[in-house]
């Protein structure tokens, strides 16, 4: 069901700082800053050609990585996404096996503008997942 890794997600408590980390220190190509006021983040995104790091730092008072920061004040892994082809069938199958979906257990449009679900993380081994349909 799920296809190739689409992204990991990292929380940083800076993302300029963590750019130049990425690119100074790992030698990578990561893009400028990127505010997605109706997400919460500002990302940077880190291309590694097989896929890509999403390094995230909170926007605004309401920010879904908030109370995460909170709790790894220098930043931590956050989530794995994983691209599947029908967002509704993965969902309707997931939930029939047992695994809870996070929210009203409908697809949101995600940061790359596709829809998004988001899987339980003490379902799937201490990791949040992200499904986006492609
Ligand atoms: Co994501």
């Amino acid at each position: 069901m799920i296809g190739r890794l689409n992204h990991v997600a990292i929380a940083v408590p800076d993302v300029e700082a963590a750019a130049v980390t990425y690119r100074d220190t790992l030698g990578a190509r990561v893009g400028a800053p990127i505010a997605l006021p109706e997400h919460g983040v500002t990302v940077v995104f880190v291309d590694t050609g097989n896929t890509k790091v999403e390094l995230m730092q909170p926007l605004g008072q309401a920010s879904p990585i908030a109370a995460f920061l909170d709790k790894n004040p220098s930043g931590g892994m956050h989530h794995v996404c994983y691209e599947v082809d029908d967002i509704i069938a993965a969902r309707d199958r997931l939930k029939a096996a047992g695994a809870r979906v996070l929210g009203d257990g409908n697809p949101k449009t995600g940061a790359h503008g596709k829809p998004v679900l988001f899987l339980h993380p003490k379902d799937f081994f201490g990791t949040l997942v992200e499904l986006e349909q492609v």
